[in-house]
């Protein structure tokens, strides 16, 4: 796919089946994140592959946090199914470091260009995903079930897999409605 196509057409595809990406695939994915922008070198970046058993892992612990924070009884019994939803899951966290210039913003910015990154390294591949958030990106009980420390973010949650269905087009935006000239 040619990197302009890949930049004007992506979608994200919440239905994903097997196969996700393996091996040479997922390296490269896993490279694509570890490109991302990062004022300083930080790196402050932190990524959990979830597959198979880790997303039954991952299920446990969002079943756990959804139960501790009183969530609905709907909520609580759908919790330990949302990573099901797609083969692989990619937990996207911001490690915070400590710096005198570059504040917190800048490192999750550093984080999320690594999960767009990783989706877009994905659909050039051929696999496809979507960025997912929520209550589970916030909830301390889930933070400290995966180590986080005080001051480290979830970013997101990316899931990847393989296009169940094919998506209708999406029409491009008007550039005039978002972008001003100053010439
Ligand atoms: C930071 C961030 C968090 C998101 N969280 C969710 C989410 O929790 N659930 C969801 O369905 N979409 C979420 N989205 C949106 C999807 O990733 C996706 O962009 C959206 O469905 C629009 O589809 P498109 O990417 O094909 O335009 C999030 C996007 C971003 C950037």
């Amino acid at each position: 796919m040619q990197a302009l196509d890949l930049l004007l057409n992506r979608r994200s595809h919440p239905r994903l089946k097997s196969p996700a990406p393996a091996d040479e695939e997922l390296a490269n994915i896993m490279q694509a994140a570890l490109r991302a922008p990062d004022h300083g070198s930080l790196k402050p970046w932190r990524f959990i592959v979830c597959q198979g058993l880790g997303l039954k892992e991952l299920g446990d612990i969002f079943e756990r946090a959804a139960i501790a924070n009183d969530l609905s009884e709907k909520d609580i019994a759908r919790a330990a199914e949302l990573p099901l939803r797609a083969p692989m899951v990619i937990v996207a966290i911001c490690k915070f470091l400590d710096h005198p210039k570059i504040p917190k913003a800048e490192q999750v910015a550093s984080a999320c260009c690594a999960v767009h990154a990783m989706q877009m390294a994905a659909v050039a591949q051929g696999f496809a995903g979507i960025w997912r958030t929520g209550h589970y990106t916030e909830f301390e009980d889930v933070k400290q079930a995966m180590q986080l420390d005080e001051q480290d973010e979830i970013v997101g949650y990316l899931y990847l897999g393989t296009p169940m269905t094919a998506l209708p087009d999406k029409p491009l935006l008007d550039p005039k409605q978002f972008f001003e000239n100053w010439d």
